[in-house]
């Protein structure tokens, strides 16, 4: 069966993503700062202790696994950065947490498991972004959080370019408003209506999908 990896699995979307794949009977490395949450979860599970701005902590796993394939290797840990956005209140100090955990710890990530991802059958680099990162739709407010998302964007286009020889496909997704800590009580959508359309949609994605900013049902986000 495949395997994939997964960041930020503890708890919200990442959490989900553990249960959907280890019941289709995927491989899972799980990652989470507090791995004790994925204790008990039926299948061919495996958590690993991991903050994803620790970038020894990434690399030491990518050679712990270094003998694994990886077919889908998927971002998603997270974080809302909020912060006063008026002018005249920016936090720097949310803004560099922020950048760190969304935008360059993926980027990190991808670059210690690259070689797990090209020599698997499926080779899928996955980042879960934000409609907030788009900047055709931009909104007032959330700087932080929309700038990290919109360069986080920018990136994961890059590498599916500097990627495609290796024939890995490189997408970034956004999950829906969903209802998470993150996404709060109001959100629109359940974990049970946006985890398993995208893992739905992470099985069906093509060589020509590389470079795509996807919505969770598959339509298509403006940059
Ligand atoms: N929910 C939404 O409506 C929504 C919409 C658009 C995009 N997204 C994106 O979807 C992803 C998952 O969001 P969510 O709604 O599931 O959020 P969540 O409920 O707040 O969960 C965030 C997850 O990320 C982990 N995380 C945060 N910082 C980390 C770090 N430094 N190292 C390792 N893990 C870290 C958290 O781990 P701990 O438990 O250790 O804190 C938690 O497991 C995020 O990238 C988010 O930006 C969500």
């Amino acid at each position: 069966m495949p395997t994939v990896l997964i960041t930020g699995a503890a708890r919200g979307l990442g959490l989900d993503f553990v249960k959907q794949y280890a019941a289709r009977g995927w491989r899972v490395h799980a990652c989470a700062r507090t791995p004790t949450a994925l204790e008990g979860i039926e299948g061919d599970v495996h958590a690993h202790p991991l903050e994803v701005s620790d970038y020894d902590a990434v690399n030491a796993l990518a050679a712990k696994l270094a003998g694994e394939q990886i077919d889908v290797l998927l971002n998603n840990a997270g974080i809302a950065g909020r912060e006063a956005t008026v002018l005249g209140s920016i936090d720097p100090v949310v803004w560099r947490q922020t950048f760190e955990v969304n935008t360059l710890a993926p980027l990190m990530i991808a670059q210690a498991f690259v070689e797990h991802v090209a020599r698997s059958e499926q080779r899928k680099m996955i980042a879960l972004s934000s409609r907030l990162g788009s900047i055709a739709l931009a909104d007032s407010g959330r700087y932080a959080y929309r700038a990290s998302k919109a360069a986080l964007n920018m990136k994961w286009k890059g590498l599916s370019i500097d990627l495609a020889g290796k024939g890995v496909i490189c997408v970034v997704l956004h999950p829906g408003w969903v209802q998470t800590d993150m996404g709060g009580a109001a959100a629109t959508l359940t974990i049970e209506q946006s985890v398993p359309a995208m893992v739905n949609l992470i099985d069906g994605l093509k060589p020509s999908d590389s470079g795509r900013f996807l919505n969770y049902d598959g339509t298509e986000f403006p940059w």
